[in-house]
């Protein structure tokens, strides 16, 4: 850990009642002098940094800028999701930067974020619009004890703890269209892209790239997209603390990767089908060259999607692109 995660660590536990110099040199093993450099550099880098000889140092607000020393410093306890977190100003893609990354062997765990993408890529070949310091676009490094098959539970995981923690963090209320699409009153917000490398009977690593949109505002996409896409500031009517955010994704993440780990995925599937507005709905999902239509029943053990087809046969879909069919003869969701 480093000397500012740490110092910054302690400044935000002291909260109000801030820190003195002299116990942040003794809990730190630096002189005064060195921890005066290094809250002269965090206020430069936009920490307002109160200093008083009475209370020491106090927090007092931090910038709106994701700097990987401050994110560290609010993931307390022995987190596996963000023991390692690099950020990049400007990135192609951050599932590239970490795709090399785990080709070197990186342990899992490990966190890339930028804060704009060039080229972010999205599911099924789109592109993925990813202005600077507007939203949260990383890539998260796994190495599962899953089979291929089981993949699916990765992403019905990380659907649910980013649906999550969007409502613990702004009190909306996002709906999953499956399989991890997040969406608030049916207009885009977030999206996890899944890519992986496989042997046939283990998955070697899984790269979740998460991106979300958090204060982007309607200017920020091209006109085509403005209708079906939206952001936590559009939709909450303010701005969203997009280091607050990171960190309570990552946390979740983290949680909820340790269950599906050790045998608790039900559980994850439950939460994510009471937040399913896919469950219930005549769909058409165009997976794999085939096009599936029918009633979108359930999930299974692995995070499929059961569709009662046309012939009342039950088609098991493991990927795809879902569209709710709504016409009179099919009325949108089954009682
Ligand atoms: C989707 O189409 O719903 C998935 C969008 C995933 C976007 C994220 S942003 C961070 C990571 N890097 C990328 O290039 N894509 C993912």
């Amino acid at each position: 850990m480093t000397i500012d995660t740490r110092i910054l660590r302690s400044l935000r536990q002291a909260g109000a009642a801030g820190v003195a110099g002299t116990e942040l040199s003794r809990g730190l093993g630096i002189s005064r002098a060195a921890i005066w450099s290094h809250i002269s550099d965090l206020r430069a880098v936009g920490y307002d940094i109160e200093a008083s000889p009475h209370l020491g140092y106090r927090l007092v607000s931090a910038p709106d800028r994701l700097l990987a020393d401050d994110l560290l410093s609010r993931l307390e306890g022995s987190p596996l999701i963000g023991r390692d977190i690099r950020v990049f100003r400007e990135t192609l893609s951050t599932n590239e930067i970490m795709g090399k990354l785990a080709r070197d062997e990186v342990a899992e765990g490990a966190v890339v974020f930028a804060e704009s993408q060039t080229g972010g890529r999205g599911r099924l070949g789109r592109t993925w619009v990813s202005p600077a310091g507007r939203g949260l676009w990383f890539s998260v490094l796994l190495r599962p004890p899953m089979l291929p098959q089981e993949m699916t539970r990765l992403t019905v995981a990380a659907a649910t703890s980013l649906a999550r923690a969007i409502n613990r963090q702004t009190g909306i209320r996002p709906e999953i269209k499956w399989p991890n699409d997040i969406l608030i009153r049916g207009r885009k917000t977030a999206g996890i892209l899944t890519e992986m490398q496989t042997e046939p009977d283990r998955i070697r690593h899984a790269i979740l790239g998460i991106g979300v949109n958090v204060n982007l505002e309607p200017d920020d996409w091209p006109g085509e997209l403005r209708r079906s896409a939206t952001s936590l500031r559009i939709e909450a009517g303010e701005a969203i603390d997009r280091p607050a955010l990171a960190v309570r994704i990552l946390k979740e993440l983290d949680g909820d990767y340790r269950k599906i780990c050790g045998g608790g995925f039900a559980e994850i599937a439950a939460e994510w089908a009471d937040q399913c507005s896919t469950l219930g709905q005549w769909v058409r999902v165009r997976t794999g060259g085939r096009v599936v239509r029918g009633r979108a029943e359930s999930l299974d053990s692995d995070g499929a999607l059961l569709v009662r087809n046309d012939h009342g046969q039950l088609d098991r879909i493991i990927g795809g692109d879902v569209t709710v069919e709504k016409s009179p003869e099919r009325p949108g969701r089954f009682p």
